[in-house]
């Protein structure tokens, strides 16, 4: 036996030592350090459940909490030395728990594997940042609350096949966005909610011959109940393929909307204005301000898309119970947790700054002939079916686009030529603020109604804040 396999918990049954290559390509602990917090709470939420069944001494429980808090001390100071050969997270505390306090150390893997250990681990960080995304979703919802109030009156142009169609107001737009955010908020509270159930007990799969207390340690875990079956407990891991899938849809909608600010603060669109913060420069073109952290975002979605799939992948060909493919479930999590959390906190702090270039949206508003169905509902209102309405327009529209004129700036004997049913009121409804103005109902784009909404997204978050 060489040093390593010595070392090694499982040496007992080997008797000749891992290959170097085999310790290195098997080994997970260069990544999955990043559980220690979890493995040390759960290590420690067992061992008080093994001295409350009898199972291990009140010193040895003692002995145990002592030394993986110190481990974990030692671990936030940095002077945890990882070792490869230990192969994972788990044994690497392990053994250091054993040196630390010699035979209670070894008492601790009672009961237990590491296959429930670490879907356990997992289950618990996912947890804590599943909680740390709602709260930063709960941030930009927040910035763009205040971004929809500053702009509840700006009009811009809706768009539809990228074509300007309608009037409608910048703060409106704003709301859309949230509530896209507030279904995916809705997606991953969901999903924590299935998350929340704890494997250990299954043991390696089958559950373990010890008297354990299952219930008691999922209580001292936060976990909502302790998983029903030993087999799925430790083999599947939907609950992080549905989180991924939450934040690939998450993400789907932070690309669109990069999108859309990336086409608005263009030259040709000049809609909108980023702050310089949120953007950088050219190192050849002097005169350029790229939106580069849209940009990037709507990059970023790539990965995460790539991830969900690779998940899905990496579950669809395995039988129960564990096995070692689920090492590489980490890797995906990790990465999709960290580009979801810094896509949302550039998104936070990029809206405040954003500015909009009124005067240019309004005119960007009126250049598509956007008010064209007012007037078809003004004719309706004046006892006109609607197709005829929309036919009488069409022709007025074609009028206007031959002089280069806009519907409001034809003048009201122009207007009659195409209906005598037109009358001198006609000019309210064709600016883009009557237009707005007129969509006066729930879900509309009114000023007046974008304000209504804001005000009961508010009511709503103050209540759930008490
Ligand atoms: N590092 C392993 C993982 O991430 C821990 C579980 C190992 N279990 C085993 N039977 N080899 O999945």
């Amino acid at each position: 036996m060489n040093d390593s396999t010595a070392a090694k918990p499982w040496a007992g049954r080997f008797t000749e030592p891992t290959d170097a290559f085999v310790e290195a390509f098997t080994a997970s602990v260069g990544f999955d350090r990043r559980l220690y917090r979890q493995d040390i709470a759960g290590s420690i939420a067992h061992a008080r459940m093994l001295v409350r069944q009898g199972i291990l001494s009140e010193a040895e429980g003692a002995d145990i909490i002592a030394g993986l808090e110190a481990i974990a001390a030692q671990i936030e100071r940095g002077e945890f030395n990882w070792s490869v050969p230990l192969e994972d997270v788990h044994m690497n505390i392990e053994a250091a728990l054993i040196t630390a306090i010699g035979e209670a150390g070894k008492r601790l893997h009672t009961g237990r594997s590491r296959n429930d250990q670490v879907a356990t681990d997992i289950r618990l960080w996912l947890r804590e940042e599943t909680d740390a995304i709602l709260a930063a979703i709960d941030r930009l919802q927040g910035v763009l609350l205040d971004l929809a109030e500053r702009e509840a009156d700006s009009v811009m142009p809706g768009l539809t096949h990228l074509q300007v169609a309608q009037p409608i107001t910048f703060g409106h737009h704003m709301m859309a966005w949230y509530e896209m955010l507030e279904r995916d908020a809705g997606r991953l509270a969901d999903c924590r909610r299935r998350m929340n159930v704890m494997p250990l007990g299954a043991a390696a799969l089958a559950g373990t011959s010890f008297p354990i207390d299952r219930d008691y340690t999922a209580a001292l875990l936060g976990f909502d109940a302790a998983a029903e079956n030993s087999l799925d407990a430790v083999s599947d891991r939907d609950f992080a393929i549905e989180f991924t899938a939450a934040a690939a849809i998450l993400m789907m909608h932070l690309s669109r909307w990069s999108e859309e600010l990336i086409i608005w603060s263009s030259a040709q669109f000049g809609l909108i204005e980023l702050s310089d913060a949120y953007c950088t420069g050219s190192s050849i073109m002097p005169q350029k301000k790229n939106p580069d952290v849209p940009e990037l975002v709507r990059g970023k979605s790539a990965r995460i898309f790539g991830h969900l799939l690779a998940l899905l992948t990496l579950m669809k060909g395995q039988p129960l119970a564990y096995n070692k493919d689920n090492q590489e479930d980490k890797e995906p999590l990790f990465d999709t947790v960290d580009n979801l959390r810094g896509s949302l906190l550039a998104f936070t702090g990029m809206l405040p700054g954003l500015q909009c270039r009124r005067e240019r949206m309004r005119a960007a508003a009126m250049a598509g002939y956007a008010t064209a169905t007012d007037l078809a509902d003004y004719l309706v209102r004046r006892g006109l079916p609607f197709r005829d309405a929309h036919e009488v327009v069409g022709k007025a529209v074609a009028f206007g686009v031959a002089g280069a004129r806009d519907l409001a700036e034809l003048s009201l004997e122009e207007l009659r030529r195409f209906s005598p049913a037109i009358g001198p009121d006609v000019f309210t409804i064709l600016t883009p603020e009557g237009s707005v103005a007129a969509r006066d109902h729930h879900g509309g784009t009114a000023p007046a109604q974008v304000r209504a909404a804001i005000a009961r997204k508010r009511a709503r978050r103050a209540a759930a804040e008490r």
